[in-house]
């Protein structure tokens, strides 16, 4: 894994020297005042069973050891963005199954065990979602029903205690690419933040290199995280992610998961930028 680490960090310092400074975002920041937020507490709330979370490895559901390196992920994520004044992050891999809606749950409950944090989670990944499968909800609509106008956000949101919302999908999209390159999605996403007021926005997202679904929304970002699965994941692969992505957006950094070798149990690793 270190030698990984070691050549992620050479392949980016030899871009970074080549490209310069990745090319800018998000165009504007949505103002939020802190007043006149849509209640949190009018959600109708929903428990994750300790069987569901077990089996879906969502360490953070009751803290402990195993939530530990969620939480130091955490840190480091909320303190580069809030650096930077920076709310909406997205979670992407190279693949599938590199662990990103395991990592984009553990790091939204852990971000919710700081009470003074509103967060929101939302599934983004429009062709296989999953985020209700991995925390054993069934949702009645979906969240592309809100982007396409066909729901309204108040009556798909749900609550995970007092501090986190969800926006679940309970099928997948149809038009995914086009619906999330939209001026629609862009304007929804928006309103939403405007009217919730949170303080990080989380998008699960698809692969990079399954299709072209998330080149178009992630302009509507500020930051990504990078999820490789470390014994799958060529490093050819991290790289022209990472390097795509660097071009549509900030990366925070990549987080090695499945690492066998991992010095803790939920066996993930995580690298930053410097
Ligand atoms: N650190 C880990 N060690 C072992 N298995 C893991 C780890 N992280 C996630 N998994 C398992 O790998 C599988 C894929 O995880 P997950 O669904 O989070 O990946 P994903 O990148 O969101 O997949 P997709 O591309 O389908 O959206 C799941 O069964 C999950 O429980
Ligand atoms: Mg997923």
């Amino acid at each position: 894994m270190e030698k990984l680490e070691a050549a992620l960090a050479k392949a980016r310092e030899m871009r970074k020297a080549a490209l310069g400074a990745p090319e800018t975002v998000r165009e504007h920041v949505v103002q939020k005042d802190g007043r006149g937020a849509a209640s949190w507490e009018s959600l109708p709330e929903i428990t994750v069973s300790a069987g569901t979370a077990l089996r879906n490895r969502i360490a953070t559901l009751s803290g402990g050891k195993d939530a530990a390196p969620f939480d130091m992920l955490r840190s480091r994520t909320i303190r580069q963005m809030k650096d930077k004044g920076w709310s909406r992050l997205a979670i992407t891999s190279p693949g599938a199954a590199c662990g990103k809606t395991t990592i984009a749950i553990n790091l939204a409950l852990s971000l919710s065990r700081q009470k003074d944090l509103k967060v929101m989670l939302i599934d983004l990944d429009l062709r296989r979602p999953a985020l209700h499968k991995a925390l054993g909800q069934t949702p009645a609509k979906s969240f592309h029903d809100v982007l396409d106008g066909n729901a309204s956000f108040d009556d798909l949101a749900v609550r995970f205690g007092s501090n986190l919302i969800l926006g679940m999908n309970a099928t997948a999209c149809r038009h995914p690419a086009e619906l999330l390159q939209s001026a629609g999605t862009r304007e929804k996403l928006d309103e939403i933040e405007r009217r919730w007021q949170p303080d990080i926005m989380i998008f699960d997202m698809s692969p990079m290199l399954a299709s072209d679904d998330n080149v178009g929304f992630l302009g509507n970002v500020d930051c990504a995280l990078l999820v490789a699965a470390a014994e799958s994941t060529t490093l050819p692969n991290i790289d022209i992610c990472e390097k795509e992505l660097a071009q549509l957006t900030n990366v925070l950094g990549v987080v090695l998961n499945k690492c066998r070798y991992a010095d803790d149990s939920v066996g993930y690793s995580y690298g930053t930028y410097g």
